[in-house]
């Protein structure tokens, strides 16, 4: 039987670790989507084509395989998980994912690769509620007080949290206001603050629910 749980959520709000601890405690499969734009990024950096440019980027990812197995994120079976975290990839991927031919290209191969899991993953995102998976079993929403969540990703990446709040917040600003499946809560999600909660708590929430 098909399970997809849906996790949407601006940076650092916990979606990773607790979709990544979630799908563990359901032995299903984990679907980082928010890596598929990293590594188009990377693609779209290489070429030294302008991150503006819809058709430059369509041009650089021309050909390019994008996949995810085993937690690794695949850029034609190069092994770019450590690159798409690179701040220069950071900075460029809003204007990357806002080109509506790349999101449609994406989302089918994010389709095609929950399909190949058996349709039973936890897939986490932007805008896995509202635009890939509108059907899914369960839609939740993760939230948290901005300070808090350059707070978690400053940790995480070891810049400060004055440069991380400032890139968040550029970045959420970019997300939820592009034309093309801005980033918002689906109508029937559960929307979760995790500002003071912990991972475990949040996992257990969200369990609650299935
Ligand atoms: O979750 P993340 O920080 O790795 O996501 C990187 C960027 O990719 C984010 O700023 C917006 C974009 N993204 C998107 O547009 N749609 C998704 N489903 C996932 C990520």
């Amino acid at each position: 039987m098909s399970l997809i749980v849906a996790v949407d959520g601006p940076g650092g709000a916990g979606k990773s670790t607790v979709s990544r601890r979630l799908a563990e405690r359901l032995g299903i499969a984990h679907l980082d989507t928010g890596a598929f734009y990293r590594a188009a990024t990377v693609a779209v950096l290489e070429t030294g084509a302008d991150p503006e440019d819809e058709r430059a980027v369509l041009r650089a990812i021309e050909g390019r395989h994008i996949d995810q197995a085993d937690g690794r994120t695949l850029l034609d079976d190069r092994d770019v998980s450590r690159q798409i975290r690179s701040d220069e990839v950071t900075g460029a991927v809003s204007a990357v994912s806002a080109h509506p031919e790349l999101r449609r290209r994406l989302v089918e191969a994010q389709r095609r690769w929950v399909e190949r899991a058996g349709n039973r993953a936890v897939v986490e995102g932007r805008d896995i509620g509202t635009v890939v998976f509108p059907d899914a079993d369960l839609k939740v929403f993760l939230d948290a007080d901005p300070a808090v969540r350059a707070a978690r990703r400053s940790g995480e990446i070891g810049s400060t949290v004055t440069e991380v709040a400032a890139a968040l917040d550029r970045r959420d600003r970019l997300d939820s206001t592009r034309a093309t499946s801005p980033l918002r809560p689906a109508d029937d999600a559960i929307v979760i603050d995790t500002t003071h909660l912990t991972i475990d708590q949040v996992v257990e929430r969200i369990a609650s629910f299935l």
